[in-house]
């Protein structure tokens, strides 16, 4: 029995995270923000702590919480993609702080403060990207901010991998393909529930030789 940790587990990929890990029996440490959904996520199993990712105090807390657990796989997953563009116009300023708060700042918050209760050797640690934030394989202007909120995560995903190989910690930064959830659309290629197993099977077979790497939800290598 692992214990998982899932960040924004109240919807889409989180969650199915948590229902999938919870079935099988592991131990899951899920956050939500709104009561109903922690209620949902403890119906499944769940352990659930309250984290809004953009709020330090309660960053602060959630960590504070944990600190006497020892986490075999970490997933955040909670993000936003903020303005539907399709050229390069000028972010709005707000708009831009949320997005880049949400899904840079937070997780770079998380991630040094997650790492020491991580399980060492072995410990995985994954974070939510997009194929989106790759420049390589970028062939489109839609969602800039998005785009680059998501190529600075994985910028910040690969230093982490670099900080915290000393101690065996496995950091990967997923593509969970295009998926079926709120934000990915009734329209999307995947189902969540295979997408989410998908990852699962590369998380269990996850070693040092994946520390540091963008890959697709089904293991693929992705160019950053
Ligand atoms: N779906 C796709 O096709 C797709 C493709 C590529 C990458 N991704 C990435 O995969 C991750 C999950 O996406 P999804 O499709 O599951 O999105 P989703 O259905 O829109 O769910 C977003 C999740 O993030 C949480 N969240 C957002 N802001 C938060 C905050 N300030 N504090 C705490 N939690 C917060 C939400 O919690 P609340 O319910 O409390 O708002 C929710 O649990 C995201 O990082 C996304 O960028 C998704």
């Amino acid at each position: 029995m692992k214990t998982v940790l899932i960040v924004g587990a109240s919807r889409g990929i989180g969650l199915e995270f948590a229902r999938q890990y919870a079935a099988e029996g592991h131990r899951v440490l899920a956050t939500y923000r709104r009561s109903e959904d922690g209620e949902r996520l403890r119906a499944l199993g769940a352990q659930t702590l309250a984290l809004d990712v953009l709020d330090a105090g309660s960053r602060a807390a959630f960590v504070q919480a944990l600190a006497e657990e020892r986490i075999d796989i970490a997933i955040l997953s909670a993000g936003i993609y903020g303005p539907t563009t399709e050229g390069v116009e000028p972010p709005d300023p707000a708009e831009f702080d949320r997005v880049m708060r949400t899904n840079v700042l937070a997780p770079m918050a998380l991630m040094p403060a997650l790492a020491p209760l991580m399980v060492a050797p072995g410990g995985k640690l994954a974070v939510l990207s997009s194929r989106m934030g790759s420049t390589t394989l970028m062939n489109s202007t839609y969602g800039w901010l998005y785009r680059a909120s998501k190529a600075a995560l994985n910028n910040a995903l690969k230093a982490a991998s670099l900080a915290f190989a000393a101690r065996g910690l496995v950091c990967i930064a997923f593509h969970p393909g295009w998926v079926r959830t709120d934000m990915g659309g009734p329209d999307a290629d995947l189902d969540v529930i295979d997408s989410v197993a998908s990852m699962r099977e590369v998380l269990a077979r996850a070693n040092g030789s994946h520390n540091g790497k963008f890959l697709n939800y089904n293991g693929e290598h992705l160019a950053w």
